[in-house]
């Protein structure tokens, strides 16, 4: 088909993706609706990132990771601050959890709550990042301060620096820190491009920023010179099980892009095995992606829980005339979020194809290469456990 010819047949779509989304920001559609078309859209979005053959997928992914070489550490960062990281704390203070979690929350049990959901994961974080009481700990990403807050209260003994570039969650967490009577944490309003850290961490952690980044070995060059010699670094991601793609705006359908995530990456759950130019790889574990669609269902009830007051926030916020749409967008995104997790049981964006178990969201250890004598012996243990079936 010409190219002519395909965007003439692409002008009825789009004028069909209009009058939809003026629908829906309008309110007029149901939520019911809203989650039929998000699936019909992620079927559209599989079709386009499943490649015919393995070996094509594998091109693709490589031809993906290289030109993120080239790119800067992170694009339209001020997109993304406006898109959420200065809206108004108050609004995630009456939607997340109680420790202002804005990223997946672990649900071990049905009854677990969204409350001990949130905990439950900084918990495994803790773990999987071998936290110590003692350690000087550095917090990329640290959003309203979930992880940064936690842990300065549970190692009273640790100095934690959380950074971000919002200047109403560093406001937060300081009033949050004030209130608690905590000493040992430190927030940087910076913009990841041009952070340098000035000083070396036992432990650097990252907790769902890196899918605003692109240039992972850019960035992965200087925390790997912000780490002790015998640091860990450990980042969490959400991923696709085989693809990773940019958040394009390319037309009206990208309602995602436009709204809340200009700049954003989807990885593909092996895309940082290809960044270990200055770190290694040494552990890589999966959270089935269902986790994170009940979170945002949990985000979605408080929401409707909390309309009146947010009505009030978003007025000041967006101007009385926006506050429904809005309302609309901010409670789409979450139906988006929950729907995207738990497609196919939680098994596709998230799921690992190559474990037994079902897994999702994905968390990767690192060690720096000045690690690597000891590494080699981890990773004989690690191998030697697997044949003896004990991983
Ligand atoms: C999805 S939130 C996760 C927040 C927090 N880690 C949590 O789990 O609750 C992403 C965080 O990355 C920060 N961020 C995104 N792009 C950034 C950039 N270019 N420079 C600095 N921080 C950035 C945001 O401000 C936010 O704090």
């Amino acid at each position: 088909m010409s190219s002519s010819s395909s965007s003439l047949l692409a002008l009825p779509t789009e004028f069909a993706a209009k009058i939809g989304l003026r629908a829906l920001q309008s309110n007029l559609i149901s939520d019911f609706l809203v989650r039929i078309g998000t699936r019909t859209l992620l079927g559209t979005r599989l079709k386009e990132i499943y490649k015919s053959t393995g070996e094509e997928q594998q091109n693709e992914l490589m031809r993906f990771a290289q030109s993120l070489k080239e790119m800067p550490i992170a694009v339209n960062t001020e997109d993304a601050n406006t898109q959420h990281y200065e809206v108004p704390s108050e609004f995630f203070k009456l939607v997340l959890g109680k420790h202002l979690k804005y990223s997946s929350a672990l649900f071990p049990k049905p009854t677990t709550t969204l409350d001990e959901g949130e905990e439950a994961m900084l918990e495994l974080y803790c773990e999987r990042a071998q936290l110590e009481d003692g350690q000087a700990v550095l917090d990329l990403g640290c959003g309203w301060g979930s992880l940064s807050l936690f842990l300065a209260q549970k190692y009273p003994q640790s100095q934690v620096t959380g950074v971000s570039n919002s200047e109403t969650q560093k406001a937060f967490i300081d009033g949050e820190a004030q209130k608690r009577g905590l000493t040992n944490l430190t927030i940087i309003t910076c913009d990841i491009n041009s952070f340098e850290a000035g000083k070396r961490f036992n432990r650097v952690l990252s907790i769902e920023m890196f899918e605003h980044l692109k240039n992972y070995q850019k960035l992965l060059k200087k925390v790997a010179s912000w780490m002790e010699p015998n640091g860990l670094l450990f980042i969490h991601i959400f991923t696709h099980k085989l693809a990773a793609y940019h958040f394009e705006n390319k037309d009206e359908t990208d309602w995602m892009t436009r709204n809340f995530f200009s700049g954003g990456t989807m990885p593909a759950d092996t895309l940082l095995l290809y960044f270990q130019d200055d770190v290694s790889i040494e552990n890589h574990w999966k959270v089935n992606g269902k986790n994170y669609a009940k979170t945002s269902e949990e985000w979605l009830k408080k929401m409707d829980a909390n309309l009146k007051r947010i009505r009030t926030i978003f007025a000041a916020t967006y101007g009385e005339k926006e506050v429904t749409k809005w309302i609309v967008n901010w409670r789409t995104f979450f139906i988006a979020v929950a729907e995207l997790f738990a497609y196919n049981d939680g098994e596709e964006w998230g799921g690992d194809s190559f474990r037994p178990r079902p897994l999702g969201i994905f968390v990767i250890l690192m060690l720096s290469r000045s690690t690597m004598p000891y590494l080699i012996d981890e990773a004989s243990l690690l191998s030697l456990y697997w044949s003896l079936g004990l991983l």
